[in-house]
C-alpha cells in the first residue's frame, strides 16, 4: 500500500540541510535524507529519517494527516527543504497545515525540530504535550523557540480536532531527571492510532529508509573493521538485525567489545582508509546467537508488535501498572484498524483483539527482566536508582 513520494537520490545535498544538528549532535549530522510516503491512501502519509549514534541509525517518523479542510503534523521532524516541499505538494491537494502536535515529553529528536517546522508552517496552532522540560537546564518554552502566543497544551487546554481525534495518554510517569508522558490518537477516519515509542513493530525487512544509504547497514554487517563494505540483500538483512539489537538493548549479550589493540589491529587496511568505512576502526564482536536474539524481537515478513526493551527496562520498569493501563485504552478505541509509531515499521494492521492477545502475553511474561541481553539496561537502571536519580515508585497511587 505504501507508495514513495520522495525523489530519493537525486535530491541535492543542499535540499536535505538540517542546520541544527549541533543541537542534537547525532549521525546523520547536518544532512537528513527523508523518504516522503504514502502510508493510508488519501489519509495518512509518513515523512522518515535516519537518527542515531555511530551508524546505529533508526528511523524516526513525522505522520502527516488528513484532517478536515487541511493536514495536521504529528511528531516532527527536521523540515529540511525537501521536506516542506514534500508537505508543500500534500497541501496543494489536501489544505494547509492547519496543526503541529509535539506528542512527547521526553523525545528529544521530535522537540528540537518543533521550532523551525513552526516558523515554517506561521499559521498552524501548535501543540504540546504537558510536562516539557530540557536537560540540562530548566529553560521556559519560549526559549526553547516554541511560539507561546499559538501553542495549547494537550490536555491542559483541550484537545485538537476532538471531532475527528480520539486522544489516549500513556503517563505522565515521574522519571526524576524529567517525565514522560507521550500523547497517542485515533485518526477515525482511516483507523490509524498515532504512536510515539510506546509500541512498534519490528520486522526482519531492513526499512526502505535505508535505501537511500545503505551505509549504516552495510557497516555493522561486517565481522571484522578491515573488512570492505559491500551491499547485498543478506549484507543489509543481517546489518539491520544487528542495528535492531543494538537500539533495543544498547549493548546485547551476543556482543563483545573489543580492547583498543583489538581494534587498532583492523584499522587503516587498504579497502576501508575512509571516513564512511571509519578507516577499519570497528570495536565489536558478535558472538553465536546473535541471529537468534534478533529473530526474537523481528517478526518474518510482518512487524512483530512489541515493547521496546529500552523502554519496558528503562523508563517503565517500575511502572508495570501504568502501561498495561493504557494498553486496555487502547483496546477499547472503536474502529482500530492500524497503529503508526514514530519509529520501525508503519503502517502495522491492528484491531482489539490483537492488543488484547498482546496485553496478555505481557501479562504471562516477567516485566523488565535483569538476564541475558536484558542485563546492560538492568545495570543502567540500578545505577540511577542508586544515585537516587530515577524514582523507587513512579506510579501514582490508586
Ligand atoms: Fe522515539
Amino acid at each position: 500500500m505504501a507508495s514513495d513520494l520522495s525523489a530519493a537520490n537525486s535530491v541535492p545535498a543542499a535540499e536535505q540541510q538540517w542546520p541544527w544538528w549541533p543541537l542534537l549532535p547525532l549521525y546523520p549530522y547536518g544532512r537528513r535524507r527523508s523518504l516522503v510516503r504514502c502510508l493510508i491512501p488519501g489519509q495518512i502519509w509518513s515523512v522518515e529519517q535516519l537518527q542515531g549514534v555511530y551508524y546505529v541509525a533508526v528511523p524516526i517518523r513525522m505522520s502527516v494527516v488528513r484532517i478536515r479542510h487541511g493536514l495536521m503534523l504529528y511528531a516532527p521532524v527536521a523540515p529540511t527543504r525537501e521536506v516542506r516541499q514534500a508537505i508543500a505538494e500534500l497541501e496543494r491537494e489536501h489544505g494547509p497545515v492547519r496543526t503541529i502536535v509535539l506528542p512527547t515529553t521526553s523525545g528529544l529528536e521530535h522537540k528540537l525540530p518543533l521550532p523551525p517546522l513552526a516558523r515554517a508552517f506561521p499559521e498552524a496552532e501548535v501543540w504540546i504535550s504537558p510536562g516539557q522540560w530540557s536537560f540540562p537546564l530548566p529553560l521556559p518554552e519560549a526559549w526553547q523557540g516554541i511560539p507561546r502566543q499559538r501553542t495549547r497544551v494537550l490536555g491542559e487546554e483541550g484537545w485538537p480536532h476532538p471531532d475527528e481525534l480520539t486522544w489516549c495518554d500513556l503517563g505522565p510517569l515521574q522519571l526524576g531527571l524529567g517525565r514522560f508522558h507521550e500523547c497517542s490518537c485515533l485518526h477515525r477516519d482511516s483507523g490509524a492510532l498515532l504512536l510515539v515509542d510506546g509500541l512498534v513493530g519490528l520486522e526482519a525487512t531492513p526499512p526502505q529508509l535505508f535505501d537511500l544509504d545503505p551505509t549504516p547497514l552495510l557497516f555493522h554487517a561486517r565481522e571484522r573493521g578491515e573488512q570492505p563494505l559491500q551491499d547485498g540483500v543478506e549484507q543489509r538483512r543481517r546489518g539491520w538485525a544487528r542495528l535492531v539489537l543494538f537500539a533495543n538493548y544498547l549493548r546485547p549479550a551476543p556482543l563483545d567489545v573489543r580492547g583498543a589493540a583489538g581494534v587498532l589491529a583492523g584499522s587503516f587496511r587498504r579497502g576501508v582508509r575512509r571516513a564512511e568505512a571509519h578507516f577499519g576502526l570497528y570495536p565489536f564482536a558478535w558472538q553465536e546467537g546473535w541471529q537468534i536474539e534478533a529473530e526474537a524481537l523481528m517478526g518474518g515478513d510482518a512487524p512483530r508488535l512489541q515493547v521496546a526493551p529500552v523502554l519496558e527496562r528503562l523508563v517503565f520498569p517500575r511502572a508495570r501498572r501504568t502501561y498495561l493501563r493504557w494498553l486496555e485504552e487502547l483496546e477499547r478505541l472503536p474502529g482500530l484498524r492500524w497503529l503508526v509509531p514514530a519509529h520501525y515499521s508503519a503502517p502495522i494492521a491492528c484491531s482489539s483483539e490483537m492488543l488484547a492477545g498482546f496485553r496478555q502475553r505481557l501479562e504471562g511474561r516477567t516485566w523488565a527482566p535483569s538476564d541475558g541481553s536484558w542485563a546492560f539496561l538492568a545495570g543502567l537502571d540500578q545505577g540511577l536508582l542508586n544515585l537516587g536519580l530515577v524514582p523507587k515508585d513512579p506510579e501514582p497511587a490508586g
